[in-house]
Protein backbone atom coordinates (compact mmCIF):
# COMPACT_ATOMS: atom_id res chain seq x y z
CA UNK A 1 0.00 0.00 0.00
CA UNK A 2 2.74 2.49 1.00
CA UNK A 3 4.52 1.78 -2.14
CA UNK A 4 1.19 2.23 -4.25
CA UNK A 5 1.28 5.99 -2.91
CA UNK A 6 4.13 6.70 -3.03
CA UNK A 7 4.47 5.56 -6.45
CA UNK A 8 1.47 8.14 -7.08
CA UNK A 9 3.11 10.68 -5.13
CA UNK A 10 6.33 10.49 -7.20
CA UNK A 11 4.15 10.80 -10.49
CA UNK A 12 2.36 13.97 -9.19
CA UNK A 13 5.75 15.40 -8.46
CA UNK A 14 7.04 14.59 -11.53
CA UNK A 15 9.43 11.93 -9.80
CA UNK A 16 11.44 14.37 -7.37
CA UNK A 17 11.02 13.34 -4.09
CA UNK A 18 12.37 16.45 -2.60
CA UNK A 19 9.08 18.02 -2.75
CA UNK A 20 7.42 15.15 -1.16
CA UNK A 21 9.71 15.62 2.04
CA UNK A 22 8.01 18.57 3.27
CA UNK A 23 6.15 19.69 6.32
CA UNK A 24 2.85 18.31 5.33
CA UNK A 25 4.35 14.93 4.41
CA UNK A 26 5.67 14.79 8.07
CA UNK A 27 2.24 15.57 10.08
CA UNK A 28 0.36 13.32 7.69
CA UNK A 29 2.87 10.70 8.78
CA UNK A 30 2.46 11.84 12.57
CA UNK A 31 -1.19 11.87 12.16
CA UNK A 32 -1.50 8.39 9.92
CA UNK A 33 0.54 7.04 12.70
CA UNK A 34 -2.23 7.34 15.09
CA UNK A 35 -5.17 7.07 12.90
CA UNK A 36 -4.10 3.62 11.89
CA UNK A 37 -3.76 2.59 15.83
CA UNK A 38 -7.45 3.50 15.74
CA UNK A 39 -9.09 0.18 17.42
CA UNK A 40 -12.66 1.09 15.70
CA UNK A 41 -12.50 0.62 12.12
CA UNK A 42 -15.73 2.70 11.48
CA UNK A 43 -14.27 5.87 13.30
CA UNK A 44 -10.89 5.02 11.85
CA UNK A 45 -12.68 5.47 8.37
CA UNK A 46 -14.97 8.98 9.33
CA UNK A 47 -11.05 10.13 11.04
CA UNK A 48 -9.03 9.87 7.81
CA UNK A 49 -12.21 11.26 5.68
CA UNK A 50 -13.03 13.90 8.01
CA UNK A 51 -9.67 15.62 8.92
CA UNK A 52 -8.07 14.98 5.72
CA UNK A 53 -11.46 16.02 3.42
CA UNK A 54 -11.39 19.49 5.76
CA UNK A 55 -7.39 19.67 5.33
CA UNK A 56 -8.38 19.35 1.66
CA UNK A 57 -11.30 22.00 2.17
CA UNK A 58 -9.03 24.24 4.22
CA UNK A 59 -5.97 24.47 1.30
CA UNK A 60 -8.77 25.51 -1.15
CA UNK A 61 -10.78 28.26 0.93
CA UNK A 62 -7.09 29.48 2.06
CA UNK A 63 -6.29 29.90 -1.37
CA UNK A 64 -9.43 31.86 -2.29
CA UNK A 65 -8.63 34.20 0.35
CA UNK A 66 -4.78 35.04 0.43
CA UNK A 67 -4.25 32.30 3.66
CA UNK A 68 -1.01 30.46 4.72
CA UNK A 69 -1.73 27.29 2.51
CA UNK A 70 0.26 25.15 3.77
CA UNK A 71 -0.24 26.04 7.48
CA UNK A 72 -4.62 25.63 6.99
CA UNK A 73 -3.41 22.36 4.90
CA UNK A 74 -1.86 21.28 8.95
CA UNK A 75 -4.96 22.72 10.82
CA UNK A 76 -7.14 20.97 8.90
CA UNK A 77 -5.39 17.72 9.48
CA UNK A 78 -4.92 18.15 13.13
CA UNK A 79 -8.09 20.07 14.02
CA UNK A 80 -10.34 17.58 15.72
CA UNK A 81 -7.33 14.98 15.99
CA UNK A 82 -7.76 14.34 19.16
CA UNK A 83 -11.63 13.65 19.20
CA UNK A 84 -10.61 10.42 16.90
CA UNK A 85 -7.49 9.46 19.07
CA UNK A 86 -9.47 9.75 22.41
CA UNK A 87 -12.90 9.09 20.91
CA UNK A 88 -14.02 11.87 23.60
CA UNK A 89 -15.85 14.69 21.61
CA UNK A 90 -16.11 16.61 25.34
CA UNK A 91 -14.29 20.00 24.94
CA UNK A 92 -12.46 18.97 21.93
CA UNK A 93 -11.68 22.63 20.31
CA UNK A 94 -9.47 22.97 23.83
CA UNK A 95 -8.05 19.64 24.03
CA UNK A 96 -7.47 19.48 19.76
CA UNK A 97 -5.46 22.85 20.49
CA UNK A 98 -3.10 21.33 23.29
CA UNK A 99 -2.98 18.35 21.28
CA UNK A 100 -1.99 20.48 17.97
CA UNK A 101 0.69 21.92 20.06
CA UNK A 102 2.27 18.61 21.83
CA UNK A 103 2.37 17.00 18.17
CA UNK A 104 3.86 20.43 16.41
CA UNK A 105 6.61 20.87 19.51
CA UNK A 106 7.74 17.16 19.30
CA UNK A 107 8.20 17.16 15.24
CA UNK A 108 9.59 20.76 15.02
CA UNK A 109 7.61 21.45 12.44
CA UNK A 110 6.68 25.25 12.77
CA UNK A 111 7.97 28.24 14.52
CA UNK A 112 6.28 29.65 18.09
CA UNK A 113 4.25 32.28 16.10
CA UNK A 114 3.08 29.25 13.37
CA UNK A 115 1.99 27.07 15.96
CA UNK A 116 -0.11 29.83 17.97
CA UNK A 117 -1.77 30.86 14.51
CA UNK A 118 -2.74 26.88 14.37
CA UNK A 119 -3.75 26.10 17.74
CA UNK A 120 -5.50 29.68 18.38
CA UNK A 121 -7.67 28.24 14.75
CA UNK A 122 -8.21 25.08 16.74
CA UNK A 123 -9.07 26.07 20.29
CA UNK A 124 -11.80 28.60 17.89
CA UNK A 125 -13.07 26.35 15.12
CA UNK A 126 -15.74 25.10 16.99
CA UNK A 127 -17.45 28.99 17.73
CA UNK A 128 -19.13 28.91 14.51
CA UNK A 129 -21.61 31.42 15.24
CA UNK A 130 -19.20 34.06 15.88
CA UNK A 131 -15.87 35.37 14.15
CA UNK A 132 -12.56 35.45 14.33
CA UNK A 133 -9.18 36.36 12.67
CA UNK A 134 -9.29 35.55 8.75
CA UNK A 135 -6.90 32.30 9.61
CA UNK A 136 -9.22 30.35 12.32
CA UNK A 137 -12.58 31.50 9.61
CA UNK A 138 -10.86 29.19 6.66
CA UNK A 139 -10.91 26.20 9.08
CA UNK A 140 -14.14 26.61 10.41
CA UNK A 141 -15.59 27.39 6.74
CA UNK A 142 -13.89 23.99 5.87
CA UNK A 143 -15.29 22.57 9.02
CA UNK A 144 -18.80 23.63 7.68
CA UNK A 145 -17.45 22.50 3.95
CA UNK A 146 -16.86 18.75 4.50
CA UNK A 147 -19.73 18.24 6.21
CA UNK A 148 -22.02 19.58 3.70
CA UNK A 149 -19.58 18.15 0.86
CA UNK A 150 -19.72 14.43 2.54
CA UNK A 151 -22.57 13.39 0.73
CA UNK A 152 -24.49 16.72 -1.23
CA UNK A 153 -27.82 15.05 -1.32
CA UNK A 154 -27.87 14.94 2.39
CA UNK A 155 -30.09 17.74 3.73
CA UNK A 156 -27.34 20.81 5.24
CA UNK A 157 -28.08 21.00 9.04
CA UNK A 158 -29.62 24.00 9.87
CA UNK A 159 -26.36 25.47 11.87
CA UNK A 160 -24.63 25.29 9.27
CA UNK A 161 -26.36 26.78 6.48
CA UNK A 162 -24.86 30.09 6.89
CA UNK A 163 -21.58 29.62 6.60
CA UNK A 164 -22.38 27.16 3.86
CA UNK A 165 -24.66 29.60 1.72
CA UNK A 166 -21.67 32.21 1.92
CA UNK A 167 -19.10 29.84 0.96
CA UNK A 168 -21.15 29.07 -2.18
CA UNK A 169 -21.68 32.92 -2.67
CA UNK A 170 -17.81 33.11 -2.32
CA UNK A 171 -17.37 30.71 -4.82
CA UNK A 172 -19.45 32.03 -7.35
CA UNK A 173 -21.95 29.09 -7.35
CA UNK A 174 -25.21 30.26 -7.97
CA UNK A 175 -26.72 27.33 -7.62
CA UNK A 176 -28.41 25.35 -4.46
CA UNK A 177 -27.61 21.95 -3.97
FE1 LIG B 1 -14.18 19.01 12.36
Amino acid sequence: MEKHIEKIQKYLHNGSTEVMDNRIEKLRKHIDEILINMKDAQERRCGYLHLYGVSQACAMIALKRNQDVELATMVGMLHDLHSYKAMNTKNHAEHGAVLARQILEELSLTTDKETDLICSAIRNHSSKETTHSAFDEVLKDADVLQHCLYNPLFPVMEHEEYRFQNLLTEFGILRTL
